[in-house]
C-alpha cells in the first residue's frame, strides 16, 4: 500500500494552465475518484504524477510515501510503485503485449503459467500476446490490455483513467471485478466520467475537477448520484460559492 499527496499543485502545458492549486490526499490503502467533464484536466493529472515532461509543474508539490516525487523522472516515480492504466494507449508497431510481460514477470517462479493466467482472468486468448500493443486493438480490448500489464507489474499505487469507457457490458463485469480485487490491497486513484465502474469498485472517497480545479469532495456514491440527476453544472455553483459536499 502506499499514499500520494498533491500540494497546490498548479500545471501548464504549452504555456496554458490546465491545473489550478490542486490539493488531494490518498491515504495508504485508500481508493479515490476522480469525476470531471471533459477537458477538465483528470488526464493532466495523472500525466503529471507520472512526470511527463509536457506537463510543466509551476508550483506545488507532490508526495509519494512522504517522498517528494516533483523532479523525479517518470522511470523512478515507476519505479517506486506507480503504475497506471492510460485513458488512450498510443499503439506500438514491433512490441508485443508479450514482451512487456515478460519484461514484468521475468523474475517470478512460473512466469509463462502466471501469463496464462493472467490473460484467463481478462478474457484473453494467449494468442493475444503475439498482436502489436493496441495495434487495431478494440476499445474494449485496449482497456483489458492496460489492466493487463497493471496485473503484472502489481504496482502499490495505481492511476485507472477511464478503464470503463467504451467497454460493452460483459466485459465491464469482467475489468470491474479485476479492479476490485486489485485494489483490495492498494491505494488508487479511479478516473470516471460517467461512474459504470463504481457497480463493482469499492471507492473510499470522490473529487470533481472542474476547470482544473478541485471543486468538491465527498462520498463517491452521494457525488455521482448529484452528478447523474444534475450534471456538472451542480459542481460549477459549488466551485463558485467553495462548498465542500
Ligand atoms: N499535451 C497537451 N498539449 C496541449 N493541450 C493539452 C495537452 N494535454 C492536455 N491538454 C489540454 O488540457 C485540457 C485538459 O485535458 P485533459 O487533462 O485530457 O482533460 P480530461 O482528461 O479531464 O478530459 C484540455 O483542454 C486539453 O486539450
Ligand atoms: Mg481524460
Amino acid at each position: 500500500m502506499s499514499s500520494l499527496s498533491v500540494e497546490n499543485l498548479s500545471v501548464e502545458v504549452n504555456g496554458k494552465r490546465i491545473l489550478d492549486e490542486v490539493n488531494l490526499a490518498i491515504p495508504k490503502g485508500e481508493v479515490h475518484v476522480l469525476f470531471g467533464p471533459n477537458a477538465s484536466g483528470k488526464t493532466s493529472l495523472l500525466m503529471t504524477i507520472l512526470g511527463f515532461p509536457n506537463y510543466k509543474v509551476v508550483s506545488g508539490e507532490i508526495w509519494f510515501n512522504g517522498v517528494s516525487i516533483t523532479n523525479m523522472s517518470t522511470d523512478e516515480r515507476v519505479r517506486l510503485g506507480i503504475g497506471v492504466a492510460f485513458q488512450n494507449p498510443p499503439a506500438i508497431r514491433g512490441v508485443k503485449l508479450a514482451d512487456i510481460l515478460h519484461n514484468f514477470l521475468k523474475s517470478e517462479p512460473e512466469a509463462k503459467k502466471k501469463e496464462i493466467e493472467l490473460c484467463e482472468t481478462l478474457n484473453f486468448t494467449k494468442d493475444f500476446l503475439s498482436r502489436d500493443l493496441n495495434l487495431c486493438f478494440s476499445g474494449g480490448e485496449v482497456k483489458r490490455s492496460e489492466l493487463l500489464q497493471i496485473l503484472a507489474q502489481k504496482p502499490s499505487f495505481v492511476m485507472l483513467d477511464e478503464p470503463d469507457s467504451g467497454v460493452d457490458i460483459e466485459n465491464l463485469g469482467v475489468i470491474g471485478k479485476v479492479i476490485n480485487d486489485f485494489l483490495k490491497e492498494r491505494s488508487g486513484l479511479l478516473i470516471t466520467h460517467l461512474g459504470y465502474i463504481l457497480r463493482y469498485v469499492k471507492a473510499d472517497k470522490a473529487h470533481v475537477l472542474i476547470e482544473g480545479k478541485v471543486a468538491c469532495s465527498g462520498k463517491p456514491i452521494k457525488i455521482l448520484d448529484q452528478i447523474l440527476k444534475e450534471g456538472y453544472g451542480w459542481c460549477e455553483k459549488c466551485l463558485k460559492i467553495e462548498k465542500k459536499c
